[in-house]
């Protein structure tokens, strides 16, 4: 079942110059490929679209900050199972739960500063495929 699915390497990532590392992981999976691929510093206004579900919680205005403290790569990966697959190969929330093998468990240590964003869901994938790549939906 071939999917598309909007993946941010935050600016943790590019500032610890990981972005190599996980894009690699992301392309060595059978199947799947780079649809669209962009170094940008994310506004204020277009994470707070993509953050809206967390808007009110404690978390929220340190994760926005974070978020527009420098640049991101956002991408489109696709192919089979991509919504899932990179879930499951970014780990959990908690880097510190993450298992090693995952991104998070092999290289984060905080809940904000956990290196990756990837939609959890097929809702959430043309959702958040639109607010970066409006050209895609
Ligand atoms: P969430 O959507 O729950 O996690 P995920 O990125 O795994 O889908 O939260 C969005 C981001 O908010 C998360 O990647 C890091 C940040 N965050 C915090 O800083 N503190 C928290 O307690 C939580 C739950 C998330
Ligand atoms: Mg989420």
């Amino acid at each position: 079942m071939p999917q598309r699915t909007l993946v941010i390497l935050k600016p943790d990532a590019v500032r610890r110059g990981l972005t190599g590392e996980i894009i690699g992981r992301i392309e060595r999976k059978a199947d799947w490929s780079l649809a669209a691929v962009e170094l940008r510093t994310l506004d204020r206004a277009t994470l707070e679209q993509h953050y809206a579900e967390h808007e009110g919680r404690p978390f929220y205005e340190p994760l926005v900050e974070f978020m527009a403290s420098g640049p991101s790569v956002v991408m489109v990966v696709e192919g089979e199972r991509v919504i899932e697959g990179v879930r499951a190969l970014a780990g959990p929330t908690d880097p510190i739960a993450a298992a090693p093998g995952s991104v998070r468990g092999d290289f984060g240590t905080i809940v904000r500063e956990n290196l990756i964003h990837a939609s959890d869901s097929e809702e959430s994938a043309e959702r958040e495929m639109k607010i970066f790549f409006p050209s895609f939906a």
